[in-house]
């Protein structure tokens, strides 16, 4: 069902610190930070060639990112993106197989203009998986 890893995302406290290793450390490509306040995140993204990595940093008050930071103060690994042809077709499979969908379970629009739905991570071994509609 799941198609092209879009993206893995990090969260960050220090996002020009996390930017400067994927750029000077790991010689990758690296965007100029984007705030994205309907989010509650600044991103960088990382081009990679065959995926992208957004290393996010909290912005506003209610930032989706800031309580696992509080949890993870070095920052990590928040999340994984999936891409899918069909956003409710790949939603009801996945209900069907126990998955829990966070939220209402409707698809929201997503950091890039397109539907996303976030998956419980309990459900899928710790991670927490994002699905977007490709
Ligand atoms: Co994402």
């Amino acid at each position: 069902m799941i198609g092209r890893l879009n993206h893995v995302a990090i969260a960050t406290a220090d996002l020009d610190k996390a930017a400067r290793v994927y750029r000077e450390s790991l010689g990758a490509r690296v965007s100029a930070p984007t705030a994205i306040p309907e989010h509650g995140v600044t991103v960088v993204f990382v081009e990679t060639g065959n995926t992208k990595i957004e290393l996010l940093q909290p912005l506003g008050a209610n930032s989706p990112i800031a309580k696992f930071l509080e949890k993870n103060p070095d920052g990590g690994m928040h999340h994984l993106c999936f891409e899918v042809d069909d956003i409710l077709s790949a939603r009801d499979a996945l209900k069907a197989t126990g998955a829990r969908a966070l939220g209402d379970g409707e698809p929201k629009i997503g950091a890039h203009g397109k539907p996303v739905l976030f998956l419980h991570p309990k459900d899928f071994g710790g991670t927490l998986i994002e699905i977007e509609q490709a």
